[in-house]
């Protein structure tokens, strides 16, 4: 029998995380699962409690840290790290927070989230995803590259960086034998949207929102072999929200 894939993934407790989770686990993979919260009995995967690691990703203390358990989890091995931690704040009664407005903590705990903890994770976990020829998927977002009505400048531009960091990593990591791609979903039943998508969502070509599933299983392509010379891409996953 072949010796079992790992993947570590941040932000499992819900949404895209929590379907990804659903995918890697039915193919038989073990997933070390990373949120602030501690792991939810509710949720439906065997071995969660054991594979998961409380963290705080908004704490880059705690995310270097959090490296050497993680290490000590995996024993040398890194089949896929996906980084798709996210977090959107909003202003008072749910106002899109600008550039003129945002204050420099939000904005920095943004990118602490959203962008460093994506770069802390991954170099620190290089050995194991060389030894593995593992592969590395960010989840990015549409906001990254256009003005959203709802995501705030915070949010859209820790994405950019993110689809930059993508593009970086992908170039220092491939002679590792890693491949680094990213991910950009468009209006994704979750959470984290805003009242009133329903009125993008109208608008949208596929006239729908997208599902978790449905991302979760592009994510599950790029970590493939099926994705074995994709390197350095950011797949978009929404309905041709650009028509
Ligand atoms: N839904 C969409 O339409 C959409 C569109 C474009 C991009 N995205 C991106 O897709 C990713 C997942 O989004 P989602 O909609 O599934 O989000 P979600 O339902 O809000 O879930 C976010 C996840 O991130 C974790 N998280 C948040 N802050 C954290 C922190 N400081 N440290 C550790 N974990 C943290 C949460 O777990 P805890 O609460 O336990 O920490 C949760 O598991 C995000 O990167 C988001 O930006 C989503």
């Amino acid at each position: 029998m072949s010796e079992q894939k790992v993947m570590v993934l941040t932000g499992a407790s819900r949404g895209i995380g929590h379907a990804t989770v659903k995918r890697f686990s039915a193919e038989g993979w073990r997933v070390l699962t990373c949120s602030r919260q501690a792991f939810d009995p509710r949720c439906p995967w065997p071995g969660g409690e054991e594979n998961h690691i409380q963290i705080d990703l908004a704490s880059p203390d705690a995310t270097i840290a959090a490296i050497a358990t993680i290490k000590e989890k995996l024993g040398g091995r890194l089949n896929a790290l996906v980084n798709n931690a996210g977090i959107s704040p909003k202003g008072p009664g749910g106002a899109r927070l600008n550039t003129l407005e945002t204050d420099l903590r939000t904005w920095g705990h943004v990118f602490h989230v959203n962008f460093f903890a994506s770069i802390v994770l991954a170099r620190g976990l290089k050995d194991e995803l060389s030894a593995a020829r593992g592969s590395v998927v960010n989840v990015t977002s549409i906001a990254g590259a256009r003005v959203h009505p709802f995501a705030g400048a915070a949010y859209a531009t820790s994405k950019a960086a993110l689809a930059a960091l993508t593009r970086e990593m992908a170039h220092d990591f491939g002679p590792m034998g890693v491949r680094v791609n990213a991910i950009a979903p468009g209006e994704i039943e979750t959470s984290i949207l805003s009242p009133g998508t329903e009125k993008i969502v109208e608008k949208l070509p596929l006239q729908r929102l997208g599902q978790p599933k449905e991302v979760a299983d592009v994510i599950w392509f790029l970590c493939s072999d099926q994705a074995s010379y994709i390197s350095g891409s950011e797949i978009e996953v929404n309905g041709a929200q650009h028509v």
